[in-house]
């Protein structure tokens, strides 16, 4: 009995320093499944994140460090907020907090996305 309780305390930590450990750094992971998702930010149009950026469409090296982007003709400040146009119209959801773990999760994968599908140089 006892044993049990030691092993339930510890598998008790041991979820809470994962959980911990999510929260600290970046999970590209868990961005990749947000990246792949139609129901991010309450998303309504069926539409994910990858049905438009395939292949890596519409990014370049540049993407995660412009100063400005042009979105449709819009101009848009920074990255947190071009990932929240791109929400709010082509996902036709809500916008997601810009420092929030979702929003940091989706940068991670981001950068992952974009280096995996780099075109070759023609
Ligand atoms: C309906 C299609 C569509 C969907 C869905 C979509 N985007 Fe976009 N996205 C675009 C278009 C179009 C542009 C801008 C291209 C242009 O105007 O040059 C863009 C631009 C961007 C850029 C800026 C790229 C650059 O280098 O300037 C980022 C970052 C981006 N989208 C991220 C996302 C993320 C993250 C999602 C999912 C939440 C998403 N997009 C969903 C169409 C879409």
């Amino acid at each position: 009995m006892k044993r049990m309780k030691m092993a339930i305390t510890l598998l008790a930590t041991s979820s809470v320093l994962l959980a911990a450990g999510s929260c600290l750094g970046a999970d590209g992971a868990h961005g990749k499944l947000l990246f792949e998702s139609p129901g991010l930010g309450g998303g309504t149009s069926g539409k994910s994140c990858l049905t438009c950026h395939r292949d890596g469409r519409d990014f370049s090296p540049e993407t995660l460090s412009r100063k400005h982007y042009l979105v449709m003709g819009n101009p848009v400040a920074g990255l947190a907020e071009v990932i929240n146009f791109c929400i709010e119209v082509a996902l036709r959801g809500e916008a997601i907090p810009e420092n929030g773990e979702e929003m940091r999760d989706l940068i991670a994968y981001l950068s992952v996305f974009i280096k995996d599908n780099r075109k070759p140089p023609q």
